[in-house]
C-alpha cells in the first residue's frame, strides 16, 4: 500500500515518485491549490493538490479531519521550509489520492485537549496524538531496554500463572469462579511474589518477568488495578547484592532512554530517619524542607492537644517552616487544614510571621511570650515565614505533615529540578493494625525480619526491623523488594505473629513452606513498577498517560464499558449468584 512512511520522506528523495498512506491532520483549501497534512505514526508530511489536476483537487478539497487516504506523487523541495517538521524542507505533488476510508465528524480534534473521561471513551483518538504516541514509545524503550540488560546478564525471563492462588501485597483480591470447581475460585496474582520464590528453590538463580499484577485498591494517579512490574529474584544473595545491581541497571536505562545521568551511587536513608525528616517513606528530595519535631518545646504549653501527643511516646509534635509562606491568606491556610485533613489530621496549627514581624496564630495564646519566641527560633522561622504544627500519633504526623510539605514545595515553587533517587531501608517489620488488633506485614509476610533469631523477633516484635528496600525517585516507590525468609521454622514463625494460625497458614502457604523444607537457598529481589517509570521518563503525573487502555478513578474502562453485568446463564454455568448491590 505504501513506499515510504510519511515522517520520513526527506531531500534525498527529491524526484522520486512515493506511495503514503495514513490519516488527514488537516486539509486546507486555499482556491488554487490545497495542502493536505498527511500523518502516519512517524509523523507529518505535507501533501499538496494543485489545482490543473481537476480530479485529484476534487477530492482533496472534500477531506475532513481524519479521513484514511493513500498518497500518490512526486517529492518536491518546498519553497518555505517549515522548521517545525522533520519533512519540512519537502512536499509531495499529489498526483493520486485515494480515500480509503472516511472519519465521522470527531469528538474532538487532536490538537485539543479535552477530559480525560472523553479521552478515555475515545482512546484511539486519544492516543493518535503525538505526545500520547510519544509516550508509549517511551515506555516501549523502557521495557525493552530493560529486557536487553537483564537478558545480557544471564536473567531467565519465566512466565508464572495469572490464574493461581491468592498471593497477598496487601491488596483485596480480584477473583475468578472455577466453572470446574464449583464455589471455588482462582485469585489472580497481587505480584509473582511466591512463584519467583519457588523458581528460585528450583534452581533457576536469577530470574525476571515484565509481569501483570492485579490488585483491588483504591486508584490514585500512581496506582491502577492492573500494572506491570519489573520482577526480579535472585538466589544466593543478601540485600546489597540486588541493590548493587538494580541501581546500576536502572542508571543505565535511564541514560539510554531519557539520556539522564543518575547520582551514583543513590543515597540510603533509614525508614526512620525518612519519616522523621520528611514525614514519608518515599521522600521527594527536590524539595528542601523538612518536619522538626518541637515536642520538648510544647510539652507543657496550654493546648492539650500539643501536650497530650508531646507526652505519649507513640506521639509526635511536628513543625514545618514555610520560607515566604506568611503570604498565605486565611483561605488559603483553610485550605492546607483541609488538606491534611485527608490524609488523618483533626486540625493543622499555625505560626504566620508577617514581614513586620507580627504573630498572627490561633496558637500563640497558649505560649508565654519567651517560650514562643523559643519555639520560632528553634524551627529556624523569621519574618514572612509561615509554620505549621502537626500532633497526634506518630506516623499519623509523619502522613499529613509529609502532605503539607509537598503541597507546600510545589505551591511555593520549592521543588528543584532534576533527579533524586533514593534507598529507603531498615522498615518496620510489622505495623500494629489498631481496628484488627494484630500485625500486619509492612512490605509482605515473606520479607525476612534482620535478626535471625526466632526467640528474638517474638520478643522485640513491635520494634522489628525488616530487610526490606526501596528505592524512590523524586518522590514515588518505583521499587520494592527485600531478602526473602528461606527457612520453614522462621516463616512459619512470622505467620504466626501476623496472626495467621498453623491451619490457615497451611492452606493457604502450605505449598511454599514445603518448598522452604526441601533446600531452599537464601534468596531475595526486588519489583519495579514500570507504570511509574515510564511516567517519570514520560514527565507526566499520571501512569494513566504510559498505559495504553487504563481504568478511571472509578475502575472502569469507558472505551469497552467494563466492567458489565453477565447474563443469568453465564453466571448459572458458573455457579455463581449475585447478592443484591446490582445496578
Ligand atoms: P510492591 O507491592 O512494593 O512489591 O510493588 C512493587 C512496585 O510496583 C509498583 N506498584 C504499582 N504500580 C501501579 N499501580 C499499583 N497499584 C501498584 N502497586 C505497586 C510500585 C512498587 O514499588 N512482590 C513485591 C516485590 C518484591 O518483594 O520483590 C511487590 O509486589 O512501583
Ligand atoms: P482549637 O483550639 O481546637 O481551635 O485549635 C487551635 C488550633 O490548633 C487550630 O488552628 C487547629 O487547627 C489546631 N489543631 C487542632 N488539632 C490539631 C492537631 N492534632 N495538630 C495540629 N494542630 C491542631
Amino acid at each position: 500500500m505504501r513506499t515510504h512512511f510519511c515522517g520520513l520522506v526527506d531531500e534525498t528523495l527529491i524526484g522520486q515518485t512515493v506511495t503514503l498512506a495514513g490519516w488527514t491532520d488537516v486539509a486546507r483549501n486555499q482556491g488554487g491549490v490545497c495542502f493536505i497534512d498527511l500523518r502516519d505514526h512517524e509523523g507529518i508530511v505535507q501533501v499538496t493538490v494543485e489545482l490543473d489536476n481537476a480530479q485529484v483537487f476534487a477530492i482533496a478539497a472534500s477531506l475532513g479531519y481524519e479521513d484514511v487516504l493513500q498518497v500518490e506523487g512526486v517529492v518536491r523541495a518546498r519553497h518555505a521550509v517549515n522548521d517545525r517538521l522533520r519533512t519540512g524542507k519537502v512536499e509531495v505533488i499529489a498526483s493520486a489520492i485515494t480515500v480509503l476510508n472516511k472519519a465521522a465528524p470527531l469528538p474532538f480534534h487532536a490538537h485539543e485537549n479535552p477530559g480525560e473521561e472523553t479521552r478515555l471513551k475515545y482512546r484511539y483518538l486519544d492516543l493518535r496524538r503525538p505526545q500520547m504516541q510519544r509516550m508509549q514509545r517511551t515506555r516501549i524503550r523502557l521495557v525493552q531496554a530493560l529486557r536487553r540488560y537483564l537478558d545480557a546478564r544471564g536473567f531467565q525471563d519465566i512466565e508464572t500463572p495469572i490464574l493461581t492462588k491468592a498471593t497477598p501485597e496487601g491488596a483485596r483480591d480480584f477473583l475468578v469462579p472455577a466453572r470446574m470447581h464449583p464455589g471455588e475460585f482462582y485469585a489472580l496474582p497481587q505480584s509473582p511474589q511466591l512463584f519467583k520464590q519457588i523458581l528460585m528453590v528450583a534452581g533457576f538463580d536469577r530470574y525476571y518477568q515484565i509481569a501483570r499484577c492485579f490488585r483491588d485498591e483504591a486508584l490514585r494517579a500512581d496506582r491502577q488495578l492492573e500494572f506491570t512490574q519489573l520482577d526480579m529474584e535472585f538466589a544466593f544473595v543478601g540485600e546489597r547484592d540486588v541493590q548493587d545491581f538494580v541501581e546500576q541497571m536502572i542508571r543505565a536505562i535511564f541514560a539510554e532512554v531519557i539520556d539522564v545521568e543518575l547520582a551514583a551511587p543513590f543515597p540510603r536513608m533509614s525508614w526512620a530517619e525518612a519519616m522523621r525528616r520528611y514525614g514519608s517513606d518515599k521522600p521527594d528530595l527536590r524539595i528542601d524542607l523538612e518536619l522538626v519535631d518541637v515536642a520538648e518545646l510544647v510539652k507543657d504549653c496550654g493546648f492539650a492537644v500539643f501536650t497530650a501527643a508531646a507526652h505519649d511516646a507513640e506521639g509526635r509534635v511536628a513543625a514545618l517552616r514555610i520560607p515566604g509562606g506568611a503570604s498565605l491568606s486565611r483561605k488559603q491556610i483553610d485550605e492546607y487544614a483541609a488538606h491534611a485533613a485527608k490524609y488523618g489530621s483533626k486540625g493543622l496549627a499555625y505560626i504566620k510571621l508577617s514581614e513586620a514581624g507580627e504573630v498572627a496564630s490561633p496558637i500563640a495564646k497558649f505560649f508565654a511570650q519567651e517560650r514562643l519566641a523559643a519555639l520560632i527560633a528553634h524551627v529556624g522561622a523569621g519574618n514572612g515565614d509561615i509554620v505549621f504544627f502537626g500532633a497526634g500519633g506518630y506516623n499519623t504526623v509523619c502522613d499529613f505533615m509529609g502532605a503539607v510539605r509537598l503541597k507546600a514545595g510545589k505551591d511555593f515553587g520549592l521543588v528543584s529540578d532534576g533527579w533524586r533517587p533514593l534507598w529507603v531501608t531498615d522498615f518496620p517489620m510489622f505495623e500494629w493494625d489498631e481496628q484488627a488488633q494484630r500485625f500486619v506485614a509492612l512490605h509482605h509476610p515473606f520479607t525476612a525480619p534482620a535478626v535471625d533469631d526466632i526467640a528474638q523477633l517474638r520478643a522485640h516484635a513491635r520494634t522489628a526491623v525488616s530487610r526490606g528496600y526501596d528505592m524512590v525517585l523524586n518522590g514515588n516507590e518505583i521499587g520494592g523488594g527485600s531478602i526473602r525468609i528461606h527457612r520453614p521454622d522462621m516463616q512459619s514463625a512470622v505467620f504466626e505473629l501476623l496472626g495467621i494460625g498453623q491451619q490457615e497458614a497451611r492452606a493457604k502457604f502450605g505449598f511454599l513452606l514445603d518448598a522452604l523444607n526441601y533446600g531452599a537457598p537464601p534468596h531475595g529481589g526486588i519489583a519495579f513498577g514500570i507504570d511509574r517509570i515510564a511516567a517519570l521518563m514520560a514527565g507526566t503525573d499520571s501512569i494513566r498517560d504510559v498505559i495504553p487502555f487504563p481504568k478511571t478513578t472509578g475502575a472502569q474502562d469507558l472505551m469497552t464499558d467494563a466492567p458489565s453485568p453477565i447474563p443469568d446463564e453465564q453466571l448459572a454455568e458458573l455457579h455463581v449468584q449475585v447478592r443484591g448491590g446490582e445496578k
